[in-house]
């Protein structure tokens, strides 16, 4: 097949996610490796964002790859009823990685079915219907998932694509506080709110929510923040679900976001990092107390491929790769310098609103002024197809090899843990120069 045939088939008779339909022509992908990958016409590209952060230990992983191999020849499918020996050893393996506490898992194979299940789980538990949720935030695409999302992707599918019961508290976003306070004046009055939600609305099962925020800006809460949140759930009867699709897996310089505040959530959701997405894997993971309800309570929940080995076997080799070649301190190490870099852009451009991030999770927000924060693209631009100004600067970095995620207004930067120091300074000069766009824009 040529490439033109490629891209034709691929965009007139497969889906384009979250986008209209019309005018896609998607890139073909033949091969990567690393932090690179490569066109149909033999271009390489720094994966500045891991695909959809999601390939933390890099591309062609052997290890990883072997996994795969092996677990195809020995075994590559049993029924869920039954045990195997690969999801006993994983089982043992997150153990000894997770949050304490978190000790019964249910393997699904993406995201949002972590998120589902999740939610099923609290509301089978504690007997009780409301979610609340976050604006700025995404769990995913089915029903409760995107009855949970915040963002606008939800708004396309209301009311009939999703669940009812789910309720929305303000994000916790310290650059652009929905109350309009700041920190540490605040007195962290976003977590406090929720306790007023909880209060006035009864029968709250669960609060769901990314410990660090990915797609919608990386935000990062204030210290007091989670164990703040935690001790609202516990006064009201509350579980704290910690999604950690995106933010687990060394991402943030520690296993998980909510290890930075020492928090237990009593669910995470994780997948993407855990197979670094050579495998699709999802995970659901609870204390012993909510998983022993369940021995006198029918477990009303499954999936054909629930615990397939076939995506277990790399998550094995895919968390020994972190341990092994010590990434997630390396994310911390690599963050600090991809800081420096994008903190030197910050001063030089006036159409850089903010640079934030944790570990190697960082998000650079453009502005049309600094000081009231005016955004150039709006979340309704985005979800009515209208071109938008970090799109037409991905379009710039991808012309100069460089691939980044965009989100109305901000670049998510969360390359392979891997990445060197060269690599970062390639795509911070690529970026300091795209960026002319848009300071160009402040002068029209
Ligand atoms: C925080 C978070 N939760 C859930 C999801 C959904 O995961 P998936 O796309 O694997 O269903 C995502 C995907 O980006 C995510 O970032």
């Amino acid at each position: 097949m040529t490439p033109e045939e490629v891209v034709a088939i691929t965009a007139k008779h497969t889906y384009g996610t979250w986008r209209f339909q019309k005018n896609w022509t998607p890139l073909q992908i033949v091969d990567a490796e690393g932090c690179y990958f490569t066109d149909a016409a033999g271009k390489k590209y720094l994966d500045l964002s891991s695909q959809l952060m999601c390939v933390s230990i890099g591309h062609k992983n052997k290890a990883v790859i072997q996994a795969i191999e092996d677990q195809a020849k020995k075994l590559a499918y049993a029924a869920p009823g039954f045990a195997t020996e690969v999801r006993a050893e994983l089982s043992k393996l997150l153990l000894e990685v997770l949050p304490k506490g978190l000790e019964k898992f249910y393997f699904s194979t993406s995201g949002t079915e972590a998120n589902e299940a999740a939610i099923k789980i609290a509301r089978m538990y504690t007997g009780k219907y409301k979610i609340i949720s976050r604006y700025n935030s995404y769990h995913g695409s089915t029903a409760a998932s995107i009855a949970a999302t915040g963002d606008p992707r939800r708004w396309a599918v209301e009311p009939s694509g999703k669940i009812d019961g789910v309720i929305f508290a303000p994000e916790c976003n310290c650059y652009r506080c929905p109350l309009n306070h700041s920190y540490p004046d605040c007195e962290i009055a976003c977590a406090n709110y929720i306790e007023h939600m909880i209060k006035n609305e009864s029968n709250v099962a669960a609060i769901i929510l990314e410990p660090v925020v990915g797609t919608n800006g990386i935000l990062i809460p204030p210290k007091e923040y989670l164990p703040r949140l935690r001790k609202i759930c516990d006064d009201y009867n509350v579980l704290l679900i910690a999604d950690e699709v995106m933010s687990g897996w060394g991402r943030t310089g520690k296993w998980f976001a909510v290890d930075h505040w020492d928090v237990q959530p009593d669910i995470l959701t994780t997948a993407k990092g855990i197979t670094s997405a050579y495998v699709p894997l999802g995970l659901t993971a609870t204390t012993m107390k909510i998983a022993d309800y369940f021995n006198d309570h029918y477990f009303s929940h499954g999936h054909t491929y629930e615990a397939h080995p076939l995506t277990l076997a790399p998550a094995i080799a895919a968390i020994n790769e972190l341990r092994n070649n010590k990434l997630i301190d390396r994310a911390v190490e690599m963050g600090e310098y991809l800081n420096e870099k994008l903190s030197t852009l910050k001063a030089k451009h006036p159409s850089i609103g903010d640079v934030r991030g944790i570990g190697l999770f960082y998000a650079v927000e453009l502005v049309k002024n600094q000081k009231t924060k005016e955004s150039f693209n709006t979340k309704e631009d985005k979800v009515n197809g209208k071109p938008l100004l970090v799109d037409k600067i991905a379009a710039e970095m991808m012309k100069r090899g460089v691939y980044i995620q965009s989100w109305v207004s901000h670049f998510i930067i969360a390359p392979p843990l891997i990445i060197s120091k060269e690599d970062i300074d390639f795509a911070v000069k690529n970026l300091d120069e795209a960026l002319t766009i848009a300071d160009d824009a402040l002068k029209a």
